[in-house]
């Protein structure tokens, strides 16, 4: 693994590469140690479709909590043919019945960050403790709290063994305009409810259609003072 300072060095020279390389590097690397993480936005569709044309078989999972759009488990089957591999479906370990009988009904009406934990970070954890390097399709544009990711960062996984991870955003410089762009150039399934005045897509009972002009991701969440569903905030950052 690696150490801060190494990480730091490595986002300098990896920082001005293309995601085509960024991504060989972590192929060479950590082989299928490394892992990409996606919610079928375009940004993830771009760096699957990079990966898979250069022959980088990275596993590929996805949190699936039960509450997303029937839309978006469509395009994970479209995208499994289209792409020619099998998305992982990672579960939480209640289902929404099961949940609702322990915290009371819609969990996410009360308290989204409870729901969100149990639905998305646990099985997130869960997933990484077999992966050295998480990759995600982040971007710096999408939100403030978004604005300073680095394109590799180091976290502390487990603070009681010292085992840390390494976070791969290899799609942090691109701007929205060039992810629709590569997305139409190369015809790649994407979800339907974009073209439906969508966004930001997640679960469906916390996502709302957004007028243009706003954040990229207003319309998740309304009503709460919350921006991020928590697995990108429940680690500690150490570079
Ligand atoms: S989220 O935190 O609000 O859900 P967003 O939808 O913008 O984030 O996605 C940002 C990145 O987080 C994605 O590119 C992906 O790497 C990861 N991610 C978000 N949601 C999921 C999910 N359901 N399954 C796997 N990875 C996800
Ligand atoms: Fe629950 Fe909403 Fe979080 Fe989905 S996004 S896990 S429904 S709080």
């Amino acid at each position: 693994m690696f150490t801060p300072d190494q990480v730091q060095a490595l986002n300098s020279r990896l920082g001005i590469q293309s995601t085509e390389e960024i991504l060989a590097w972590a192929w060479e690397t950590f082989g299928e140690k490394a892992g990409i993480g996606t919610s079928f936005q375009g940004a993830g569709l771009v760096m699957m479709h990079i990966a898979r044309n250069r022959g980088f078989k990275f596993p590929i999972f996805t949190l699936n909590t039960g509450l997303l759009f029937p839309e978006t488990l469509a395009l994970k089957s479209r995208l499994e043919d289209f792409l020619g591999c099998q998305i992982e479906s990672l579960e939480p370990d209640l289902t929404v019945e099961q949940q609702a009988a322990v915290q009371g009904p819609e969990l996410w009406k009360r308290d989204p960050d409870l729901c969100c934990t149990m639905r998305k970070v646990l099985p997130l954890q869960s997933k990484l403790s077999e992966l050295d390097c998480w990759i995600t399709g982040l971007r710096r544009e999408q939100s403030s709290t978004r604005s300073d990711i680095g394109v590799i960062e180091i976290y502390a996984f487990d603070t009681t063994s010292g085992r840390d991870i390494i976070k791969l955003n290899p799609m942090a410089n691109w701007s929205k305009e060039q992810v629709w762009e590569y997305i139409r150039e190369h015809k790649i399934p994407y979800n339907p409810l974009h073209d439906r005045g969508f966004r930001s897509i997640g679960c469906a009972p916390c996502t709302s259609k957004s007028a243009d002009g706003k954040g990229e991701r207003a319309g998740r969440w309304i009503g709460f003072n919350k921006a991020e569903c928590g697995i990108h905030t429940f680690m500690a950052r150490k570079a």
